[in-house]
């Protein structure tokens, strides 16, 4: 059976350009850049050469890349190194209800530790509104959290002007762009960040490695002790492969970004429009233009959304519910919850997210495959046996029209 990767949100192969500037440090090259003698000299340098490319990659300078073990890592350093910083300054935080897991734990981490932290709302494309953001902020504020763009709907945020706002009212202010990078053109400096993070194995690295920009002179306390690797702020031997590795895929990631944008922004409106045309009552769920290039989230009515993820499997193709956990109404999508996603689409809801190694031809089988298997099981359906003719549109109706802004 031919198998369909569709959740490059979740992961990415390793790009065999990554792979093999990797392998040498696991053997040959195997010293710990911390050591004076040969073996550690020979390393030091290629862990500065990656630093220098994961900077390119978001216009920052070399010593602001503090190397993490990724994404999840870089979020709580990032949240909570800020916190115990500046816990003598005030302590509200504000952040969005449409986080990664990553963030939203971490600041509800932050609450139970004597902070404030107000979650935003986002309106029905998934977008928060600035106004509100300005009022939240108060004389307590020290950190504001936002995500560049979202893992589950692909909305982009406007951090450029969050980042003016942000530095208007003297607020320290923190981006997860761990989906974002490698897909947009990234610059911490125009957009006004302070902090931003990144994972390796987003953007064809491997996992376990991510990066935190951390803005020159900014006082962050570490959560990591021992050693004085990443200028005292992540302990520990460095991931010297691992490093390797997202240093390629950075430079890889800036040279191919406007194409690879345009190639996956094509594929994507190729399966959004695939689906919409041949599958009937399927609702489009994020911003329609504010979005990743390769992101298609969609709820689809009268179908349960882990059966429809169980069969496109059995298809040998892989997507994603978008959040981690789907069982059960407790456990839905925070994100479309928070999009105010009726209770019947919530659990109806997939995500496509695709790549740089899809094709065309890929997305063409996965469109008729989706078809066929939405239409076995809405056959099958006791929610479609309960809907009598009501308004087929209400299920269309796409969170489009609204602008709260
Ligand atoms: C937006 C976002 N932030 C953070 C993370 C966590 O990254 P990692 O898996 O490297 O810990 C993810 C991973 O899905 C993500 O999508």
């Amino acid at each position: 059976m031919k198998r369909i990767y569709f959740d490059n949100n979740a992961t990415t192969p390793v790009e065999e350009e990554v792979m093999a500037a990797m392998l040498p440090f696991f053997t040959d090259n195997f010293g710990n850049p911390s050591s004076l003698h040969w073996a550690g000299r020979e390393v030091k340098q290629v862990v500065d050469d990656a630093r220098a490319e994961v900077a390119a990659l978001i216009g920052a300078r070399s010593d602001e890349i503090v190397f993490t073990g990724g994404g999840s890592e870089g979020d709580n350093l990032a949240i909570i190194g800020s916190c115990e910083a500046l816990r003598a300054g005030g302590r509200h935080i504000i952040t969005t209800a449409v986080e990664h897991p990553a963030v939203l734990d971490t600041c509800r981490w932050c609450e139970k530790n004597g902070f404030r932290v107000t979650f935003l709302p986002v309106d029905r494309r998934g977008m928060i509104n600035l106004r509100q953001l300005e009022r939240a902020i108060d004389h307590d504020t020290i950190l504001i959290s936002v995500m560049w763009a979202n893992n589950e709907t692909g909305t982009i945020f406007p951090i450029a002007e969050i980042g003016e706002i942000a530095s208007r009212y003297g607020v320290r202010f923190h981006c997860d762009a761990v989906q974002a990078a490698g897909k947009l053109a990234l610059d911490v400096n125009a957009a006004g960040v302070d902090l931003l993070t990144i994972s390796g194995h987003k953007i064809g690295a491997p996992k376990g490695i991510g990066a935190l920009y951390v803005r020159r002179g900014l006082e962050l306390c570490p959560h990591i002790h021992g050693g004085h690797q990443e200028y005292g702020l992540r302990a520990g031997t460095h991931n010297v492969p691992g490093i390797v590795g997202l240093g390629v895929a950075c430079r890889l990631a800036r040279t191919r970004l406007a194409e690879d944008a345009d190639t996956l922004a094509a594929l994507r409106d190729r399966l959004q429009q695939g689906i919409t045309q041949r599958v009937e009552h399927v609702q489009v769920n994020g911003h329609p233009e504010q979005r990743l290039p390769g992101t298609l989230n969609i709820s689809v009515a009268f179908v349960e959304g882990e059966g429809l993820l169980l069969h496109l499997d059995m298809h040998g193709i892989a997507a994603s519910s978008g959040s981690a956990c789907s069982s059960g109404s407790e456990g839905a999508s925070h994100v479309l919850r928070a999009m105010g996603v009726k209770d019947d689409l919530l659990q109806s809801s997939i995500r496509f997210s695709l790549g740089r190694h899809n094709t065309a031809a890929e997305v063409d089988e996965v469109v008729a495959v989706f078809a066929d298997v939405v239409a076995r099981l809405r056959a099958m359906s006791p929610m479609l046996m309960d809907f009598n003719g009501i308004e087929c549109d209400t299920y269309v109706e796409c969170a489009i029209e609204e602008d709260h802004h």
